[in-house]
């Protein structure tokens, strides 16, 4: 039986790059973002197109209820909405937390709840895949209100984790350093940025949504059946190695 998976943010850069892969798998995939056009843009005609805000509890359920309706309740979930905000607490507005909380935060609560209401409904193994980042596991400056949205989805994960462990549903998360995609574009604008931030990392180089699509894309399948209530960081050693400074 081929996999239903929903992809969340799929138009993005890591989306899409989770779309790709989970293509070559035969997966049924249903892709979602909150503008029709970013979709068709992103897709052509590939895939069911599903364009909903997941921020919203009410976004959430459509986005399900659609899917559920097209193709099938999804037995997968690769959440894949976020965003990056560089600023130091005292000088985060509140629209910007807020922004920051809804996107990150929200919206991986939101499409969980709906998502794990459809498996149960239908009575399907499930597992979910979401989207943290180092930021939330070591103190990097300049990063409160990132590091407090992923804070929470990674809590979210390991609690969820436990409330249906007994259904074998299962619930994880990756955490990337620095990734090649539109959302970091502004850090990476320039050779000499890039080399500056390259520089950060142990194994060096810039991290790439491909390699972070497929850890995703494994911890989602039935290879990574005794996995859950993790985050796996995927960091080139930024959190876990302090190399000799020459
Ligand atoms: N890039 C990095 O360096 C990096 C590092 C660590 C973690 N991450 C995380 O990786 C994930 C994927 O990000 P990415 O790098 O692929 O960024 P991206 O290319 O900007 O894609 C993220 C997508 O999320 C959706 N989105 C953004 N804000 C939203 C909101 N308020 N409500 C609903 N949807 C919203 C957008 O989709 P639509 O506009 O099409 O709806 C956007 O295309 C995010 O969770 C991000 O926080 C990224």
């Amino acid at each position: 039986m081929s996999h239903i998976l929903l992809v969340t943010g799929a138009a993005g850069g890591l989306g899409r790059a989770v779309v790709a892969r989970a293509a070559l798998t035969g997966a049924k995939i249903a892709v979602v973002s909150r503008d029709a056009q970013h979709l068709a843009d992103a897709f052509g005609e590939a895939h069911t197109h599903i364009a909903a805000d997941v921020s919203t509890f009410d976004g959430a359920q459509l986005a399900i209820k659609h899917c559920v309706e097209t193709l099938g309740a999804p037995s997968m979930l690769a959440h894949c909405v976020g965003n990056i905000l560089l600023a130091p607490v005292a000088r985060t507005t509140e629209a910007q937390y807020r922004d920051v909380m809804r996107a990150n935060l929200d919206s991986a609560f939101f499409t969980l709840g709906a998502f794990v209401a459809a498996a149960r409904s239908a009575a399907i193994p499930a597992s979910a895949c979401f989207v943290s980042t180092i930021a939330a596991g070591i103190g990097i400056a300049n990063h409160e209100a990132v590091a407090a949205a992923k804070g929470g989805l990674e809590a979210m994960v390991r609690s969820a984790a436990a409330t249906y462990a007994a259904s074998g549903m299962r619930f994880n998360a990756v955490a990337p350093g620095l990734m090649d995609t539109p959302a970091a574009a502004k850090f990476l604008s320039s050779p000499a940025l890039r080399e500056a931030s390259a520089k950060q990392y142990p194994l060096g180089s810039i991290g790439s949504a491909d390699e972070i699509a497929e850890v995703m894309l494994w911890l989602l399948s039935d290879s990574a059946r005794r996995v859950t209530g993790q985050t796996w960081t995927v960091d080139g050693g930024f959190t876990a190695v302090r190399p000799l400074v020459r």
